[in-house]
């Protein structure tokens, strides 16, 4: 499809954009409407989105674009709403520095997974990647603590009592959770896992949108991918905004959200993995005794 069509498909309190998102972004969506966005872009490093070539001229050129759609996303935000924003590590300190001239960055997290991939030999591979959290409104924003609380290891597990206190008592057995979250990737077998080179993880999700919305807030993910956002933003009664460029994609985005059961004459199933396919038969099984 030409990059400025736009289809929507949606179902009460959910919307799918196929398009271009700087484009459905600036003529789509009201400004000040969206409580929660969760960008998670392209990060210029050659992945393969389908055939789409994940890789800018320059590096400049993909940070000059990359500001174009965070304009958009901070206009898009209501005056107590909230972004989550990924990207490389080699470009988060350009999208550090230009966020923060715009908004309150309140954490720079870091998202931890071990690797069992190809490991680096000649440099300290990556395990990690990057989300700035920032914020319109330092005195009114959402942050429901309570909704994602951790199990808090040190002092609770060895039943340490904290003198610290005015009456001594054992340590909490749960607390917030720091800016080094752990969550493993979506992996083949997983039952989320879709047909997808950057799939996030639901848990990644649910730990954003429950901290940082309300039921009924609407969430907006300007790279939807595989619809993860949306997915758990209905899971968890909020409303959701997704834009995806990819067909392909799009189609994951409409099974997850039950939008529509058939597309293009097409019923609209999850992608069977190789080990639940019907092994094939073996050509001596065929062969007349
Ligand atoms: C890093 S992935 C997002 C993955 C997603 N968070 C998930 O959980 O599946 C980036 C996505 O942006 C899409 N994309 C790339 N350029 C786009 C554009 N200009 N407008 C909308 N989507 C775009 C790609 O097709 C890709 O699916």
């Amino acid at each position: 499809m030409g990059e400025k069509m736009t289809h929507v498909f949606e179902r009460e309190g959910h919307r799918i954009y196929w398009g271009d998102t700087l484009q459905i972004l600036a003529d789509n969506i009201s400004d000040a409407s969206v409580d929660l966005i969760f960008a998670d872009p392209p990060y210029n490093i050659g992945k393969n989105f389908n055939g789409r070539k994940d890789k800018w001229i320059s590096d400049e050129e993909y940070r000059e674009w990359c500001y174009r759609w965070i304009d958009l996303c901070v206009r898009k935000l209501t005056p107590t709403g909230s972004i989550y924003l990924m990207a490389a590590t080699q470009n988060m300190p350009y999208f550090d520095i230009y966020l923060s001239k715009k908004l309150h960055i309140l954490s720079r997290i870091v998202w931890f997974y071990d690797s069992s991939g190809v490991q680096a030999k000649k440099y300290y591979g990556s395990l990690y990647e990057p989300i700035l959290f920032g914020i319109k409104d330092r005195k009114e924003y959402t942050f429901n603590a309570d909704e994602v609380l951790v199990e808090a290891k040190t002092g609770a597990e060895r039943k340490l009592i904290d003198y610290r206190k005015a009456v001594p008592s054992v340590y909490n057995t749960k607390k917030v959770p720091g800016n080094v979250w752990e969550i493993p990737r979506v992996r083949y077998r997983m039952p989320e896992y879709e047909n997808h080179p950057t799939q996030k993880p639901i848990a990644l999700l649910e730990r954003i949108i429950l901290a940082s919305s309300n039921p009924g807030d609407v969430v907006l993910d300007p790279f939807s991918g595989t619809f993860t956002t949306s997915f758990v933003a209905n899971k968890w009664d909020r409303r959701s905004i997704g834009i995806e460029i990819e067909e392909a994609y799009v189609k994951i985005g409409l099974r997850r959200l039950e939008i529509v059961t058939h597309y293009k004459g097409e019923e609209l199933r999850r992608e069977a993995k190789s080990y639940e396919r019907p092994a094939p038969i073996q050509p001596s099984l065929l062969k007349q005794p």
